[in-house]
């Protein structure tokens, strides 16, 4: 089969022919319809510091998909062949106290799909049935592909009631912009999104937001005047990874404030931890997805009306892998989707 493979420790992906995946009693083959560039992909394909620490070539890459299962192990009882499913991209051990308990996104020893094991970006991939997520309900292929990222969205925007709250976003990458269209949802009063690439904010206009603010040319003080909010934001999303979006988040929370902090920094930066402390500050880490309340919520999201679509920018075949790519490392495009199958 075709597979995007990271043959060797270098930059660059290479579109070769591998072995088709061979599947367990407990495991689901699936043929590959589409899927979502994501930046770990990007970090993969760059060779950059991260990726050689965290990758052992050759690796099948790849973790955001939709695919229709193709065949299924004898233990598997609840996944059919013909079934439209996507994955949970996180394996857990299934041993350790978190995932005894059920907390399995809590998991202390989690391998991930298109980085400790061959991934999605392929004509065929196989997961262990209890990390399939089946689309019992009605959903575009292209935001089914997504469900990964969408997923990492709406467990940072659930992690904290939002109803009639104002809600500042920090990034407005293609997870920062679904997050907003969950808030706004799930009924916040004020959703302010920012960002430095007014290409981006663009995107963001389209899911509704309040104010969608570029960084560089105003600051949040500014916003919060123009919206007439006077003692600060009551939710925030972290969504850009950045030190100084970090920083401006906590300048202009409210005393009692809760953060989730999805954004994933490159390097330790300093803050104003009296801060913190005197305004009381809660901030939460988010990694991933719940298993699977959150795709359980994505999937009511979605049967809810919410809508995706601006946020997906680009198609292309997976023949055109280097340009799609390049597409998605401008960071100026919303989610890219390569195609697999017509
Ligand atoms: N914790 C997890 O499980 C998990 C999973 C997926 C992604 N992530 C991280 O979440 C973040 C969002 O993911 P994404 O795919 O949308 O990323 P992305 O890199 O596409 O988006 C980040 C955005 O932040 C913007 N930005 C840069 N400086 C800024 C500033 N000062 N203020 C506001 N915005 C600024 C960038 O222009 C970019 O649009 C990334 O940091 C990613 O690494 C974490
Ligand atoms: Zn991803
Ligand atoms: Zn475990």
């Amino acid at each position: 089969m075709k597979a995007l493979v990271k043959q060797t420790a270098e930059p660059g992906l290479r579109l070769m022919d591998v072995p088709e995946p061979e599947h367990g009693p407990g495991d689901v083959l699936i043929k590959v319809l589409r899927t979502g560039i994501c930046g770990t992909d990007l970090h993969i394909r760059a060779w950059d510091g991260w990726a050689q620490q965290a990758i052992v070539t050759p690796l099948v890459v790849g973790h955001e998909f939709v695919g229709e299962v193709a065949a299924v192990g004898d233990d598997v009882a609840d996944v059919a062949v013909g079934d439209l499913v996507s994955g949970e991209g996180h394996l857990v051990c299934g041993k350790c106290r978190n995932c005894l308990a059920g907390r399995r996104h809590l998991c202390r020893n989690t391998v991930g799909l298109g980085v400790g094991r061959d991934g999605a970006f392929a004509e065929y991939v196989v997961l262990p049935a209890s990390n399939v997520w089946v689309h019992r309900s009605k959903v575009d292929l292209d935001v089914a592909a997504i469900f990964d990222p969408f997923g990492n969205a709406v467990h940072t925007a659930l992690s904290f009631p939002s109803l009639n709250e104002d809600v500042l976003i920090t990034g407005a990458g293609p997870i920062g912009i679904m997050a907003a269209a969950v808030v706004k949802h799930a009924g916040a009063r004020n959703v302010v999104i920012t960002d430095v690439s007014p290409e981006r904010l663009e995107i963001a206009r389209k899911v509704g937001v309040s104010l969608a603010l570029d960084v560089s040319r105003h600051t949040i003080a500014d916003a919060q005047e123009q919206l007439g909010l006077k003692e600060g934001f009551d939710i925030g999303l972290e969504m850009s990874g950045r030190p100084e979006a970090v920083r401006d988040m906590l300048d202009n929370m409210t005393h009692g404030g809760r953060i989730a902090m999805l954004g994933l920094p490159a390097d330790e930066f300093a803050v104003d931890w009296s801060k913190i402390v005197q305004h009381m500050i809660t901030i939460k880490g988010i990694y991933g997805r719940e298993m699977f309340e959150t795709w359980y919520a994505m999937q009511v999201l979605i049967e809810g009306g919410l809508d995706l679509s601006p946020v997906i920018t680009g198609t292309y075949g997976y023949e055109d892998y280097d340009a799609a790519f390049d597409e998605a490392a401008t960071a100026r495009s919303g989610k890219i989707i390569l195609n697999w199958n017509d």
